[in-house]
């Protein structure tokens, strides 16, 4: 089999890299390979190329600056997935696409199952939840995954930040009045990945009766102070830390451009009984992510 992969580069991204290749032959692309601004460049690759599954690991990922930069976000995480599901349906591919807790206005009081009403707070939850509503209405063999709050031990993730902080700082303020579930970029591709694989065989076929959008999470939830103490408490090189306190904060203590959701954890009942996989506790993920 055939797989295209956008995004190469990104956290779920090069997760993905290294596990697709179990699965067929991996065509992966990242940027200056293929900006997916551009519609005509992905209609024309996938056309050329013609996979049997497609694999979007590439977004419009800064929530503060996507209020700024509107439009681009628009392309990438509305127009681009689009194209994407209509070119997978005219070739005949499987559909995989990731979106966001960000959908939710976090108001509910309790973890949001995929029936629950979107109501994005901003302009990148916005932008992802058009790129959800194009997919249902041009794909047909798709999977949007709706995750929350990835992570990975590369680049600028929330836990490296900390890791950075608690070397620069003796006092850390986190607030705790966000909650969601972090989720490990190698878990998402993973999980990902064994549902690929479980129905390799006939996938279209079998994506196609599956269709739809699916919450796929750490197990469990958490406020970002408690997830920044587990993050330091599973430091391997504690000894390199000057920090001595870390105090919760609100959100209102450090205002952004974008408004977040408070609580926007998701329910995957629905994904794990659909495909029979179970969800790992975030914490015994985060301690394997850091100390495995
Ligand atoms: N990160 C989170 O906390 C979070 C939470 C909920 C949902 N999600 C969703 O999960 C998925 C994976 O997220 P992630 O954290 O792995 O994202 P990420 O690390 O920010 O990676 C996104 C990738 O997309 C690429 N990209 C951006 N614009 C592009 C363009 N115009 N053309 C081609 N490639 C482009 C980026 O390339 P460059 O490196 O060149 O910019 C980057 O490699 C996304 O759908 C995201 O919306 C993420």
């Amino acid at each position: 089999m055939k797989i295209l992969l956008f995004g190469k580069n990104g956290q779920l991204g090069w997760e993905f890299q290294r596990l697709l290749p179990i699965l067929g032959e991996v065509t992966a692309l990242d940027r200056d390979e293929l900006d997916i601004s551009d519609m005509q460049a992905i209609q024309k690759k996938i056309e050329e190329l013609k996979p049997g599954l497609i694999i979007n690991a590439s977004a419009y990922t800064d929530v503060d600056l996507s209020e700024k930069e509107i439009e681009l976000a628009t392309k990438i995480n509305a127009l681009a997935p689009g194209v994407m599901a209509e070119m997978s349906r005219k070739v005949g591919a499987a559909f995989v696409h990731y979106s966001t807790d960000y959908v939710f206005d976090g108001r509910q009081g309790s973890t949001y199952k995929e029936s629950d009403s979107t109501h994005p707070l901003n302009m990148y939850g916005k932008s992802k939840l058009a790129g959800e509503e194009n997919i249902k209405q041009a794909g047909e063999a798709y999977l949007i995954l709706r995750t929350s709050w990835v992570y990975s031990l590369r680049g600028n993730s929330f836990v490296n930040k900390v890791l950075k902080w608690s070397r620069q700082n003796r006092n850390l303020k986190v607030v705790n009045d966000q909650i969601s579930s972090p989720t490990w970029a190698r878990t998402l591709a993973e999980v990902t990945s064994f549902v690929l694989a479980k129905h390799k065989k006939d996938l279209y076929a079998e994506i196609c009766e599956r269709s739809g959008i699916y919450h796929l999470t750490g197990g469990g939830f958490t406020s970002r102070y408690e997830w920044a103490r587990q993050i330091l408490a599973n430091d391997p090189a504690r000894s390199e830390q000057i920090v001595q306190a870390i105090e919760p904060a609100s959100s209102e203590d450090f205002p952004t451009p974008a408004v977040r959701p408070l609580f926007s954890a998701l329910d995957c009942t629905l994904f794990e009984e659909k495909f029979g996989l179970r969800l790992p506790d975030w914490r015994d993920t985060l301690q394997l992510a850091m100390t495995g």
